[in-house]
């Protein structure tokens, strides 16, 4: 069996890559490592809390000693890492919470994966081992017209956000540079899908769309990102954590850019047909708002390098994609109720606290 721990799993991407890996790994134990914060919902895995290769730790990076004594008792094989503060907007306003969870907590981890594999310059790169290292595209900065991130691109984050991330990137590189620590880092675009918390793009509009809600555009609109659908980062992930090279970096994304005005006209001429409404009546929702600070204009993603090497490209379409998540936010209204109520943070004591 091996024992593969997963941080951040009850939250958007993390839960995508806990059902993942649960369906294509039998043999493997799951370990989830979160500490649900607003951002971590159990109700995510509602499908999979019965299944006896999954394990859910309630649990913050954060707390070395914590995090140490874990590692000491459970003797993980694979950690995949990606428990993180992640919305830039949240940033702006608490930086420090940022360094905390994505800087200190990355290197906890770090230290408590090297002293369970025993790790030291004097030995060689463990094979048997990987500490994934999940990470964005935003560390490059921002693009201008033209031109994409390659893994070659020298890092130059803006936001708080990405600087933390930026760091936490550069430990786990340290680690492999002076410890022989046996790491892997990959670096996503934009992702969006089933389950994410409606604070970023994709679902804030679908459930302001539904509810004839103003849709907040920032500054002129013409921002570009590049999107991914989730199951697709989830599945390079499994893809690079056990076909990548250790040491290396991947960059991770569809070759999809959208203009952000765009993609939100997009989204509201799919929602008029859903929803039966004359078309282009969800399009006068859009309100153009004062601009995020220190906005990137422009992410897009060389994904060569994971595709020629081990062949990895997107699953769909983002029309299909983009379809698809529209469908399961309609059909989940009880799922973003319960977001809203608070009710979702109740679920830990109701099903967990007590066994
Ligand atoms: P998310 O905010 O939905 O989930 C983060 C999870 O981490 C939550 O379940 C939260 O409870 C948990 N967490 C936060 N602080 C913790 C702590 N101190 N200890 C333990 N758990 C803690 O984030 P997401 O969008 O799923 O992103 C996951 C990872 O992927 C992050 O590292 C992020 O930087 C990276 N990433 C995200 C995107 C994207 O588009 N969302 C793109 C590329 C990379
Ligand atoms: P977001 O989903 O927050 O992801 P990120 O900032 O990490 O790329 O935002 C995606 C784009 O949409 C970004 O250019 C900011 C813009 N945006 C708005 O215009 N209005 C909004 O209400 C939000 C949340 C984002």
């Amino acid at each position: 069996m091996k024992k593969v721990l997963i941080t951040g799993g009850a939250g958007f991407i993390g839960s995508h890559v806990v059902r993942l890996f649960l369906s294509n790994h039998p043999d493997y134990e799951i370990y989830n490592l979160d500490k649900l914060t607003y951002a971590g919902n159990l109700e995510n895995l509602k499908d999979v809390e019965g299944n006896p290769n999954y394990k859910f730790i309630k649990g913050d990076i954060t707390d070395a000693a914590f995090i140490n004594t874990l590692f000491d008792e459970n003797k993980f094989g694979v950690v995949i890492h990606l428990a993180a503060e992640s919305h830039v907007d949240r940033s702006i306003s608490n930086p420090l919470e940022f360094v905390t969870t994505n800087v200190i907590g990355t290197v906890n981890l770090l230290n408590a994966a090297k002293k369970i594999w025993d790790c030291n310059k004097d030995k060689p790169v463990r094979q048997d081992r990987i500490f994934y290292h999940v990470s964005t595209d935003e560390v490059y900065g921002s693009l201008g017209e033209t031109g994409f991130f390659t893994e070659q691109t020298s890092y130059d984050p803006q936001s708080p956000y990405s600087a933390s991330k930026a760091s936490s990137d550069h430990f786990v590189r340290a680690y492999f540079n002076t410890y022989n620590l046996p790491v892997v880092i990959s670096n996503c675009s934009n992702n969006y899908g089933a389950n994410q918390f409606p604070e970023k793009l994709i679902p804030l509009f679908i459930h302001n769309i539904r509810n004839n809600k103003p849709l907040p555009v920032y500054g002129d609109g013409k921002y570009t990102r590049d999107w991914l659908w989730v199951v697709d980062h989830a599945r390079a992930i499994d893809l690079i954590m056990h076909k990548g090279e250790l040491g290396e970096t991947y960059n991770i994304g569809g070759f999809n850019e959208w203009q952000n005005i765009e993609l939100i006209k997009l989204m509201c001429s799919i929602m008029d047909k859903k929803l039966a409404r004359k078309p282009g009546e969800s399009e006068k929702l859009i309100t153009y708002i004062k601009d995020r600070p220190g906005h990137d204009r422009r992410y897009a993603i060389d994904a060569a390098k994971l595709n020629k090497n081990l062949g990895w490209k997107p699953s769909v379409t983002f029309e299909e994609g983009l379809e698809k998540t529209i469908d399961w936010y309609l059909a989940n209204e009880e799922w973003l109720k319960h977001l809203t109520s608070g009710e979702y943070q109740k679920y830990y004591e109701q099903q967990y606290a007590a066994r």
